[in-house]
């Protein structure tokens, strides 16, 4: 267990187990932040076309690999397939069977960022659900309802009541990770269920509740989808992420858009919290006191419910003010990053063999 007063803290590598990658040039000026911190990464299909067959993910893994840089050759893409109502279970299973796939992810057909091809209704998925179930495919839930007569900051809790608990009933052993969670009644519905059931929880939505959204202004910064929510929310995802508990664990839903595309008459979604991702975490995990259990969220829960292995190396993270650019270059673009222009208390030093090489 840590020493709370330490100066370093060494763990495990993380892995970040939800993250926009995107492509082309946005790829090339993204991809460094994730992989310099996590060893590897759930990637998003969500491109424009989605990623929906074996040949297109593994088209676009190769292209994640070739923008690394050379000192960022270990990091791993784990790549998704995203869902359609014409998904077919034979092309899910070859994928995953040849571990292209690691997972698939349900987008409700418009609820986000390209979201257009996603699924109308989960019953046109239900052989793809047998089949996942059969072979232990994980499923990564988008969990809000688009029915736009429901409040936008009550889709998630109604999603877990008319979507998520009907596929859990018609498939309850289907290992299921209820991404980016936001309300006090995801955690519970999430904490209530199986082993099988998990949880991703972003840097952000532990930090900011709604209101930092209209702080002075509107500020489309930290506009994302599922949107913030009232404090009380923000405290049960706090309480859920440094609580210990397997199910849950890192995925920072990074998902970067220029400058332009976010400060619009109709921004984009999307909080680019990649650059200082774990320093965020580590900076709540210390104000709740459970310095001790960031490692185990960030390094462990996550490879355990995917049945992968752990990651061997351990990186290092030291105590120190961290100061975080107003905003970051990507290619001809601008974006700002999450935590802009305020100082943080950690700071990521990379590999623990490569901190101690240095004096
Ligand atoms: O805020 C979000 N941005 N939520 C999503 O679900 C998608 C993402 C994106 O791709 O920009
Ligand atoms: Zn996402």
């Amino acid at each position: 267990m840590p020493d709370p007063s330490a100066s370093r803290l060494i763990i495990r590598r993380p892995d970040d187990w939800h993250v926009h990658l995107r492509d082309h040039e946005l790829l090339q000026s993204v991809v460094g932040y994730t992989a310099r911190q996590f060893g590897r990464a759930i990637v998003m299909p969500n491109l424009s076309p989605p990623v929906t067959t074996v040949a297109q993910a593994a088209a676009y893994r190769d292209r994640i690999r070739a923008a690394l840089h050379p000192a960022h050759a270990s990091f791993e893409p784990l790549m998704t397939c995203y869902l359609t109502d014409e998904s077919d279970p034979a092309e899910v299973e070859r994928g995953f069977e040849d571990r292209v796939f690691a997972a698939c992810k349900l987008y409700p057909a418009h609820a986000t960022t390209n979201s257009e091809h996603g699924v109308t209704d989960v019953s046109r998925i239900r052989g793809v659900l047998e089949r996942m179930q059969r072979i232990g495919m994980p499923l990564l839930v988008h969990g809000e309802v688009t029915d736009p007569a429901v409040d936008v900051f009550d889709r998630e809790a109604v999603f877990i009541e008319r979507v998520f608990s009907k596929i859990l009933a018609d498939f309850p052993e289907v290992k299921a990770v209820f991404e980016h969670v936001t309300t006090a009644e995801a955690v519970s519905f999430v904490e209530s269920r199986g082993a099988n059931v998990a949880a991703t929880i972003t840097p952000h939505h532990l930090r900011i509740n709604r209101n930092a959204m209209f702080e002075g202004g509107i500020r489309p910064h930290f506009y994302c989808l599922p949107v913030a929510k009232r404090e009380r929310h923000r405290l049960a995802l706090r309480r859920a992420a440094t609580s210990g508990s397997t199910k849950f664990f890192l995925g920072t839903d990074s998902a970067p858009h220029s400058i332009g595309k976010k400060e619009a008459a109709c921004g984009c979604a999307g909080v680019f919290n990649a650059p200082f991702a774990i320093e965020s975490y580590a900076a709540t995990f210390e104000e709740e006191g459970a310095l001790d259990r960031l490692e185990a969220f960030a390094s462990e829960h996550g490879p355990n419910f995917y049945g992968l292995p752990l990651n061997e190396e351990r990186v290092v993270l030291e105590r120190g003010p961290c100061r975080v650019p107003e905003r970051l270059e990507a290619g001809r673009e601008e974006i700002v990053p999450f935590h802009a222009g305020e100082e943080l208390n950690w700071r990521f030093k990379g590999s623990a063999a490569a901190a101690q090489a240095v004096p």
